[in-house]
Order: structure tokens, then C-alpha cells, then sequence
């Protein structure tokens, strides 16, 4: 979608639709002439509340001019409004516009800018709310379907800020498009069914994912990954004809020797269980398993874009947990590449395995001031949070808090989560070291973030369980349903917007 930003009210731009994000209990003089809203809200129809969004068709004027149809799309509180307010109504709506047959759309940003929010801000979750709620993955439908979707395709908006600096948009309308754009290409990924992406095709779709976006790009094979010692990822791989992959992708800013800051992805191409075989209800939901190494591809790209001061490398682990003959089983004890030995008592605790090498490898090849890591972790964090919310854990206060406030900012939405030693106790082993799963019935998704630990060390660490929201079953305002792409803004944000890390005294780290 071509998108540009212009001054005025945006009824003049030439395009299909118009969209207003109107505050409830607007009193705009002109919008209550044009558009009769008191009459509106008095048969109910629209209110200006948060989320609702209504199609007004306009008659046409002579050689027809001016915008056929006006998308009102509500804000609720005036006072209230935020980016992610914004960032809804601009979903629902552009939608909504797309459903009336406009290929062309004109938001007036009015309506949002104000006390709450800035113009640039404003703009931002604009461009991004359109992107998103627009977003649709079109590969897969036959020749005929591919027609229809391209005969309903909004190509064009134009950002309309009234009075509002030109520059200031831009400047919004950028940072909002380069989020989106990642956040489309975790999409595509998590949206792409598992047989097309086997650890190999996709480690070669994740090269060209980098290619194009100017990112360096190393896959380590099989036989790299044995060399390395990764016995833990191996052996998840082991049940599948498919052997692991490991992708690195690296950002580096034009000077300065900083460390980097680190993404790590859990890539389970798709997980069956293993032969602690998973139920075959809702079992074609695991194509989505490896939406966390998604999540860092997504990030990379918008990196690539918003080019931060910070170096930044994203590592994602890519292995398909599969039942062949070859397959662990439960009781093997194997060696992690750190040298921990693990009892793996339930092959459906996978993502640990894989993620407890990623996170040692990238721990000692990069030295990063911080890693993020992000997973498909457990179900026990969806019973916990729900499917809308991101389990976070982690030890570093700062880092912490951080990811809190931009998770807030971005509409990924985290909640904090505890991590006591106790769990790490709870994941000793009887024969090994560690055990893959901790006997306990309950708490599931903390017992699984503290075997993470035990891995990351000393590193200031964040662990994202997003099993809940990688994917969503009913469209959301700009999420529609699918792979979500969750993790991709925050994680961007983050390195845009990064200052070195206090040390943090006082804490250990570590079981
Ligand atoms: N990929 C799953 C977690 C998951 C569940 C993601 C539901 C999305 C929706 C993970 O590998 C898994 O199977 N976890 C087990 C762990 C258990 C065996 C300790 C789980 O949560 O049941
Ligand atoms: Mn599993
Ligand atoms: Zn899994």
C-alpha cells in the first residue's frame, strides 16, 4: 500500500474513502452538518465508542468528486485516546472501507490528535492499524480466489493531519509503516502451513527475507549444530526426516563496537508432541509453533529499516518435533551444548530443549548486553493469562520494566510474571542435572521460564511466553484471524529506542 500524509481534513485527496475517527460525544460543527452524527447517535447507529466503526455512503456530486463513502470510526473518551485506540479504529475501518469496495482511503487524524496524543503519534498507530487490519495472506488461494481478493485491495491512503506539521506525520507515518511491515512478514511466516516450512525451507525463506532487507544471514546445518554440541535442540530434531536448522541474523549500525542486543526465537516448524504425542484436537494449530523465531525475523526486518544505534542479532531455532523411528524418547538424558545433561521426561516439552541451546550458543558467540527471548512456550501460560496476553519473566528490573512500558505502547501486551529459585529447584533432575519438565500439575509456564534461566546465565534476560497470543482464531480490529505477528513491534521498539542497561546489583542470577 503506497501511504503519504497531507495537511487539511482529508475530503479533498481524490480517494474511494474517507475515514474519521471521531471521539464520542464529538460536537464538531462541520462533521455534525455533514454528516448529521447527533442523529446518529440518537437511532444508535454510532456513538463515537471505542471500536465502533459505521459506513456511511455519500451521494455523488456531479462528475463525482469527494469521497464515496465515510468510515466513522470511534475513539470512546476523548481524553482517553492512545495509540492503540488508534491503532484499532484505523483496523476496523480501513476494513471496513475495503468491504464498501474503496480501493483508496483518506484518514483525517484530527479527531485523534489532541490532548492524549501527538500528531506523530497519531500518525503512527494510523499507518500501522491500516497496514495490519489490511493484512492478508493471499498465496494460497487458486487462481480464481486471487482474482476476487485483488478486486477488493485498498492500494493507497493518505494520513490527513489538519494542521499538524507535515514532518511530524512523516515522521510518524514511517516508524508506523516499517512495525507493520515486520510484523507482516511474521504473518506470512506463522500463516505459511507446516509443509512448506521445514527447518530447510524456511532457514532459505529467512535468507531471503535477509537479502532483501539488507541483514547478514548465516544458517548453521545439521552437522554444524552436532559440532557444536547442541544435544538438546538435536534431539527434538531426531524424530523428524527434517534435520534442525539455526538462522542468524545480524544488524550492524554503521560505526561502533557496542555489544549487541539479542532476539531468540523458539522455531518448531510443528510440533505433534512427539512420542509424548499431543491429543489431534486443534493439532493443526501447531503450524504456529515457531511464531517466536517469526517474531525475530519480523523484528530484524523492521531493524533493518528503523536502523537504531545499537547492533542487533536475532537467532532463531528451527527444528520440526515429529514421532519417526528415530525419535527421542521419554527417559533419554541428553547434553545440552552448555554441558547441562537433561532427563527428558515428556518430548512434548520441546521448546526449552531447543531454546536452552539458542540461548547458550548466543550467550557465548555474541556476548549481547541483554537477550529477549520468544516462545510458544506452554499452555499453562494461555490458562494463566488468556489468549490476548504475553507471559513475561525475567531477573533484570530495568529490562523489565522496559518491555512492560513498550508493551503497552506497541498493543503487544505483557503481563509480569514470577520466577522464584524455587522453580528453578523444581526442574532438577534425578539422574541428569536438569529434568525438561517439573512433576508439578500446576504453574506450568513458570516452572518452563526457570529452565530457561538456568540457561541464560548472568546474561540480562527476558523470557515472552506467547503461546496465547500468536495467533488469533477470530479477526481483531488489526489483527486478523491468523498468525498474529506478536513481539514484532515491541521487539523493534526496544532496539530503536535502546540506552545501555544499568547494572543490577543485589540479584542473582542463575539457579
Ligand atoms: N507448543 C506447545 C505449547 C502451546 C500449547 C502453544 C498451546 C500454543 C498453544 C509446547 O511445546 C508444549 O507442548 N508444551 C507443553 C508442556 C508440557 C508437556 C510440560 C504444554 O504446555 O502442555
Ligand atoms: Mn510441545
Ligand atoms: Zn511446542
Amino acid at each position: 500500500m503506497r501511504l503519504s500524509v497531507a495537511a487539511g481534513d482529508g475530503w479533498s485527496e481524490g480517494t474511494d474513502a474517507l475515514i474519521l475517527l471521531i471521539p464520542e460525544k464529538s460536537k464538531d460543527a462541520r462533521l455534525e452538518k455533514a454528516l448529521a452524527l447527533s442523529a446518529l447517535a440518537k437511532r444508535g447507529v454510532f456513538e463515537g465508542k471505542r471500536d465502533q466503526v459505521y459506513a456511511l455512503r455519500l451521494p455523488r456530486r456531479g462528475a463525482g468528486r469527494g469521497p464515496e463513502v465515510a468510515v466513522l470510526a470511534g475513539l470512546g473518551k476523548a481524553d482517553e485516546a492512545a495509540q492503540e485506540t488508534v491503532r484499532r479504529a484505523c483496523g476496523a475501518a480501513g476494513r471496513k472501507a475495503r468491504g464498501e469496495g474503496a480501493r483508496s482511503v483518506a484518514v483525517s487524524l484530527e479527531g485523534a490528535i489532541g490532548r492524549s496524543l501527538k500528531a506523530e503519534e497519531a500518525a503512527r498507530a494510523a499507518a500501522e492499524g491500516l497496514e495490519l487490519g489490511l493484512y492478508r495472506m493471499e498465496r494460497f488461494k487458486g487462481a480464481k480466489g486471487r482474482e476476487k481478493l485483488a478486486g477488493e485491495r485498498v492500494d493507497r491512503a493518505v494520513l490527513c493531519g489538519g494542521k499538524a506539521s507535515p514532518a511530524a506525520l512523516r515522521r510518524g507515518m514511517k516508524l508506523g509503516r516499517a512495525l507493520a511491515e515486520g510484523t507482516a512478514v511474521a504473518r506470512d511466516l506463522v500463516n505459511t502451513p507446516s509443509n512448506e516450512k521445514r527447518p530447510p525451507s524456511l532457514a532459505a525463506e529467512v535468507r531471503r527475507i535477509a537479502r532483501r532487507a539488507g541483514l547478514r544471514c548465516t544458517i548453521l546445518d545439521d552437522r554444524r549444530l552436532r559440532r557444536l554440541k547442541m544435544g538438546a535442540l538435536l534431539a527434538v530434531a531426531r524424530g523428524s526426516s527434517a534435520p534442525a536448522r539455526v538462522f542468524i541474523l545480524e544488524y550492524r549500525p554503521g560505526r561502533g563496537a557496542a555489544r549487541p542486543i539479542a532476539f531468540v526465537g523458539k522455531g518448531v516448524t510443528f510440533d505433534t508432541g512427539g512420542i509424548s504425542i499431543k491429543p489431534s484436537s486443534g493439532l493443526e494449530l501447531m503450524t504456529t509453533d515457531m511464531s517466536g523465531a517469526a517474531a525475530v525475523v519480523g523484528a530484524m526486518v523492521a531493524v533493518a529499516r528503523l536502523r537504531p544505534r545499537v547492533p542487533v542479532v536475532g537467532v532463531g531455532a528451527l527444528v520440526e518435533n515429529m514421532l519417526g523411528a528415530d525419535a527421542t524418547r521419554p527417559g533419554d538424558i541428553v547434553r545440552a551444548m552448555s554441558g547441562a545433561t537433561v532427563e527428558i521426561h515428556n518430548t512434548d516439552a520441546e521448546g526449552r530443549l531447543v531454546l536452552a541451546d539458542a540461548l547458550h550458543y548466543t550467550k557465548t558467540r555474541f556476548r549481547p548486553q541483554c537477550m529477549i527471548d520468544l516462545a510458544t512456550l506452554t499452555g499453562a501460560c494461555v490458562v494463566a493469562l488468556g489468549e490476548k496476553l504475553t507471559g513475561l519473566y525475567g531477573t533484570h528490573d530495568e529490562l523489565l520494566a522496559r518491555v512492560k512500558r513498550l508493551g503497552e505502547e506497541t498493543g503487544d501486551r505483557v503481563w509480569h510474571m514470577p520466577l522464584y529459585p524455587e522453580f528453578g529447584e523444581m526442574m532438577k533432575g534425578k539422574l541428569a542435572d536438569l529434568c525438561n519438565i517439573s512433576g508439578a500439575r500446576y504453574g506450568g509456564a513458570n516452572t518452563a521460564a526457570a529452565f530457561l534461566q538456568h540457561f541464560a546465565g548472568g546474561t540480562p534476560w527476558v523470557h515472552l511466553d506467547i503461546a496465547g497470543p500468536a495467533h488469533t482464531s477470530k479477526d481483531e480490529p488489526y489483527r486478523p484471524a491468523g498468525g498474529t505477528g506478536v513481539g514484532v513491534r515491541l521487539l523493534a521498539e526496544l532496539a530503536r529506542t535502546w540506552t545501555p542497561l544499568p547494572r543490577q546489583k543485589g540479584k542473582a542470577f542463575g539457579t
